[in-house]
């Protein structure tokens, strides 16, 4: 029998990381979701969006503090239409506490997708977020927080492809772009972010608590939580 060493760790962008872990990477959920009724609901999600570009002023998205540029820390302009809320204010370490967070009214205008989401491998949600922008404008790299030891459960995913969405090593500026439908990913030891297109771009990110079932097939690194999914996606290759 072989026995691989996976817990020696080196340092990457001046943290400890496994030596297996390697950035830009993402870890595909394509096999673990119904990608066929995702991309579905393609139409029917551009429609409600395209509605409410009228009739709403749907907020705006914030990168955080942690971008790879500072002058392009803010609100870029793309926009976020909330299908929870949360009890109290939006504080990013609270994506994952499930008991705040309830359906909101949005949710009621995109019952197919929400009907989605209750397939994904989740025993209980808290934030979920639909990001769109209807004028050709990039997101710039950005990180959501910097502390290694947290990892949240999400799923980021699309129903169609358009949207240059990537991963991207700040120490070597290499870029990967998300493949697929969807991801999960790790968003503090790399940067994402994505390119503009010229037509509307949306994208959905669930957060919550992954099902028991689920998180046995994930394999856990030694050192750094936060790089969970680059860990899980290094096993891929
Ligand atoms: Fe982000």
């Amino acid at each position: 029998m072989i026995e691989t060493r996976t817990s020696d760790v080196i340092e990457a962008n001046g943290v400890l990381v496994d030596q297996r872990v390697r950035y830009p990477s993402y870890k595909s959920m394509d096999e673990f979701i119904d990608v066929g009724r995702l991309r579905s609901l393609d139409n029917y999600i551009r429609n409600k969006i395209k509605r409410r570009i009228l009739e709403t002023n749907d907020p705006k998205f914030y990168t955080g503090p942690y971008t790879l540029r500072e002058d392009k820390a803010g609100r870029p302009g793309s926009r976020m239409i909330y299908l929870a809320e949360s009890k109290e204010p939006d504080s990013y370490f609270d994506l994952d506490r499930t008991e705040l967070w309830q359906r909101s009214n949005a949710a009621n205008d995109f019952t197919l997708l929400m009907d989605f989401i209750e397939t994904l491998p989740f025993k209980a949600t808290g934030r979920m977020l639909i990001m769109y922008d209807d004028v050709p404008r990039a997101v710039p790299a950005h990180r959501d927080h910097t502390e290694t030891e947290v990892l949240h459960d999400f799923i980021w995913f699309r129903t169609n492809r358009n949207k240059p969405f990537y991963m991207l090593n700040p120490q070597t500026g290499e870029k990967k772009l998300v493949e697929g439908y969807s991801a999960w990913f790790d968003t503090v030891n790399q940067f994402h972010g994505s390119d503009e297109i010229d037509k509307l771009a949306f994208s959905v990110r669930v957060d919550g608590i992954f099902t028991d079932e689920f998180k046995a097939r994930i394999p856990i690194p030694a050192t750094n939580r936060a790089s969970t999914p680059s860990y899980w996606a290094s096993f891929d290759e």
